[in-house]
């Protein structure tokens, strides 16, 4: 079984992938939705969030874990791979390909305050974006709103507007999507920034390196359909509505 974790329902986007990638495997998906969000918590309560979370995934057969969290690989990913022998995938922002393909130079990235804090966002940065100017933006109330299942409300596009429109205006061309809570705004992200900017989600990128992972353990299940299994640690209605339409 692969287990797939998150703060809440944003890493069902990387379950997604996961599955198209490896239809056959068996995924147990994990919201921590009693603790949700964890952007704005310090490093050390997700370290202990993780960990408990891992070893409840170890106690039910899990080969391998999926941090589907970008805050929580910030914070954590680390302590995990040191604390159990378990391979973890963790979310990386995808910094390296919009610095790339960017033509004008500037590449927005939004993510949660706990991301833009953490160390591996800080070395990606320095290797891969010394050629580009990044604007750095919280999503602050992004991760509430799509737990409740808002997508599409006014008062969420207004918020969306006041934080895309300025990276827009100052020459964007890429948005990368720095939390896996946001590709389930990425329609409403794409309506405001308009045709001319290419949004990032690097969940793809991650289930291939996931499928890579996991085939020095065993041949990965590309084909079949395996069983899946979803559970929140708080009230898992919205889970339920989105794995449903989305899985
Ligand atoms: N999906 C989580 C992330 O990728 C959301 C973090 C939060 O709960 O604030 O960062």
């Amino acid at each position: 079984m692969i287990g797939v974790y998150d703060s809440g329902v944003g890493g069902l986007s990387v379950l997604k992938e996961l599955i198209r990638e490896m239809p056959g495997e068996d995924y147990d998906y994990f919201s921590d939705g009693a603790n949700c969000p964890y952007g704005p918590k310090p490093p050390q309560e997700i370290i202990l969030r993780a960990r408990t979370v891992t070893e409840d995934f170890l106690r039910r057969g899990t080969e391998m874990v999926v941090v589907a969290c970008n805050t929580a690989t910030a914070a954590a990913i680390a302590d995990l791979r040191a604390r159990y022998l378990i391979p973890f995938i963790g979310m990386e922002p995808a910094i390296k390909p919009a610095a790339l393909h960017s033509a004008s130079g500037v590449v927005g990235v939004l993510a949660t305050a706990g991301t833009f804090k953490g160390r591996l966002y800080l070395s990606t940065l320095a290797r891969f974006a010394s050629d580009v100017k990044v604007i750095e933006q919280v999503g602050t109330g992004l991760v509430e709103a799509v737990e409740r299942g808002d997508f599409d409300s006014p008062q969420l596009i207004a918020l969306l507007r006041s934080y895309i429109e300025p990276m827009v205006a100052a020459g964007a061309d890429h948005i990368v999507l720095g939390c896996t809570h946001y590709p389930f705004l990425e329609d409403a992200i794409r309506r405001i920034a308009g045709a001319g900017v290419t949004i990032v989600n690097p969940a793809p990128a991650v289930a291939r390196h996931a499928r890579k992972v996991l085939a020095t353990l065993r041949a990965p299940r590309t084909e079949g359909c395996g069983s899946r299994i979803f559970r929140s640690s708080g009230d898992d209605t919205v889970l339920r509505q989105l794995a449903s339409t989305l899985i």
